[in-house]
């Protein structure tokens, strides 16, 4: 039995967070686009610009009998920094800010899961993730597919994405598809 759900989720740029997801048990597909902008099916170049109000996003469908909203949304908190505001390290721009696109419920469990790491103190600095209601996703074209697989050498990608992934199996090894 399964119970697919889905969510978008942007957590700066969309090649770390489709490299580190798409391994994780329970999650069927992820696939990188944008969501929350105003122009109609933005190209990359149209969201680098970072005037059309759209985040880079991920969009995870997801098995919950899996992986629940809970697990996801405890992962996506902690591979990158909820507490930066329109970026990620040098990545600058509300194209790079933290989102969550999701229905009540999905929201109100990133809520509960905000309340609890502030509480622990996980991050020095407040979290800035915005929770906001489900809304259009715009796929990137298909070089972005599965980018950090195929485009190791790629200067970011040895740089920022390979770094963060090798974290992200490490912390979450039991949960991978392939141990
Ligand atoms: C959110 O979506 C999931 C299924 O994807 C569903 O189980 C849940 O009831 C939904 N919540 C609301 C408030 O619509």
């Amino acid at each position: 039995m399964s119970d697919l759900h889905s969510i978008l989720l942007g957590a700066g740029c969309f090649w770390c967070a489709e490299a580190i997801l798409k391994d994780l048990q329970g999650v069927k597909s992820v696939q990188s686009g944008f969501a929350g902008g105003t122009l109609k099916n933005p190209s990359y170049k149209d969201v680098c610009t970072g005037t059309t109000g759209h985040a880079e996003v991920v969009k995870v469908v997801y098995d919950s009998q899996k992986i629940t909203d809970e697990d996801l949304l405890g992962i996506f908190f902690t591979i990158h920094d909820p507490t930066q505001l329109n970026r990620q390290g040098n990545d600058i721009g509300t194209q790079y800010r933290s989102v969550v696109f999701g229905n009540k419920t999905q929201q109100k469990v990133a809520q509960k899961l905000i309340q609890t790491f502030e509480s622990q103190k996980l991050w020095a600095a407040p979290v800035v993730t915005a929770l906001e209601d489900e809304t259009v996703f715009w796929p990137a074209d298909e070089s972005h597919e599965d980018y950090f697989a195929r485009n190791p050498e790629n200067q970011y990608c040895a740089a920022i994405v390979a770094p963060k992934v090798a974290k992200a199996r490490k912390m979450f090894r039991d949960r991978l598809k392939n141990r």
